[in-house]
C-alpha cells in the first residue's frame, strides 16, 4: 500500500474523468471501501455507490463520470465533522487505486442524489463525489475553475499553525513530532479552498479551532466538513508515523480570535 504522506501530496480533486463506468474489481473495491471506513467521532455515516444514468445524476463541472459515491447523516452535533473524516478516508483511499474523485456541496444536482440516497428528515447529505478514472486533459471549465479559486495554493504553514496561543505563529520546527501530521492537514481539500482550520499546539496536544468564512445554509455549516477532512489527514499521517493519541473535548482556555470556534484537541499518547 502507497504511504498515506505520498497520497496526501499526490491528491487533487478530479472533475474530468475517462468516458467509462469502473470495472468490476474497481466496484468491488469502491464497495469494500465504504463499508469499512470507521471515525473517531462516533457519528456513523451511511455510503452508496450510485449509478449516474440509473439515477439522473449530474454535476455541472464533472465530464466523463458514470459513477457517484455519496454519504448521509442523522442531523446530531458533530455530524458534519464525521461525515467530512470519512468522506476524505474514502477519497484517499480511491487516490491509492488511482481513482479520481472531487467532493461537490454545490454543483450536483441535489434533488435526484438526494432522492438516490433516501435522505429522512433528520438526515443530511452534504456532499457527493463522483469516483472514475481521471482524464489525461482537464476540461477547460476546470481548468479556469482552478485558477480562478487558486486550488493548487495552500496558506503557509506559520500563518495557520499558532505556539500556546493565537499571538504566538509556529514553525515547522517547533511542531516537533506534530509536524508531519500538521504538514498533511494543510494540504487538505476544502470548500471553495477556504482552508478554515486554523490549529495552537502545546504540549502534546493540539487544539483544532475552525475559522468561519462561508455562511451556513440549510444543509448547515460546509466548513464543519472541512474540519472534519482536515482531520482525517492529520489522524492518517499520524498513525501512519506511530503517534499515538486521541481526539478529546477540552478546554484549552485559550483567547480565540472573531469568528473563531474550538473544534476538538488531539492529546499525544504519554
Ligand atoms: C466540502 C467541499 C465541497 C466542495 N464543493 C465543490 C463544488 O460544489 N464544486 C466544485 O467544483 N468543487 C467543490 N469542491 C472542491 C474544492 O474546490 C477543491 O477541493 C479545492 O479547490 C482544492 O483543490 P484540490 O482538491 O484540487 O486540492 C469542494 C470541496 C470540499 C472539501
Amino acid at each position: 500500500m502507497p504511504r498515506i504522506v505520498d497520497t496526501i501530496r499526490g491528491r487533487r480533486s478530479v472533475r474530468t474523468f475517462e468516458d467509462q463506468p469502473l470495472a468490476p474489481e474497481d466496484r468491488a473495491y469502491v464497495e469494500r471501501v465504504i463499508q469499512s471506513i470507521e471515525t473517531p467521532f462516533g457519528t456513523p455515516v451511511e455510503f452508496r455507490l450510485l449509478d449516474a444514468a440509473e439515477h439522473g445524476l449530474k454535476s455541472p463541472v464533472v465530464v466523463g463520470a458514470h459513477d457517484y459515491v455519496a454519504a448521509k447523516v442523522k442531523r446530531v452535533q458533530g455530524a458534519e465533522l464525521s461525515l467530512g473524516f470519512a468522506f476524505e478516508t474514502f477519497c484517499l483511499r480511491a487516490a491509492e487505486r488511482g481513482l479520481g474523485t472531487v467532493m461537490l456541496a454545490a454543483s450536483l444536482s441535489r434533488k435526484s442524489f438526494e432522492k438516490a440516497m433516501e435522505v429522512g428528515a433528520g438526515e443530511v447529505m452534504p456532499v457527493a463525489s463522483p469516483v472514475g478514472y481521471p482524464a489525461a486533459k482537464l476540461s477547460l471549465r476546470e481548468s479556469m475553475m482552478r485558477k480562478a479559486i487558486k486550488s493548487a495554493e495552500r496558506l503557509p504553514f506559520s500563518q495557520i499553525f499558532f505556539n500556546r496561543s493565537f499571538g504566538t505563529h509556529l514553525s515547522p520546527a517547533e511542531a516537533g513530532h506534530f509536524e508531519e501530521p500538521l504538514q498533511m492537514l494543510r494540504l487538505a481539500p476544502s470548500a471553495t479552498n477556504k482552508q478554515p482550520w486554523r490549529a495552537v499546539v502545546g504540549d502534546g496536544v493540539v487544539h483544532f479551532y475552525e475559522e468561519h468564512s462561508l455562511k451556513e445554509s440549510a444543509l448547515g455549516d460546509i466548513q464543519k466538513v472541512d474540519m472534519g477532512i482536515a482531520l482525517s489527514h492529520f489522524w492518517l499521517t499520524a498513525q501512519e508515523q506511530g503517534l499515538e493519541g486521541r481526539f478529546v473535548t477540552l478546554d484549552p482556555a485559550i483567547a480565540v480570535p472573531q469568528n473563531t470556534e474550538y473544534i476538538t484537541s488531539f492529546e499525544a499518547a504519554r
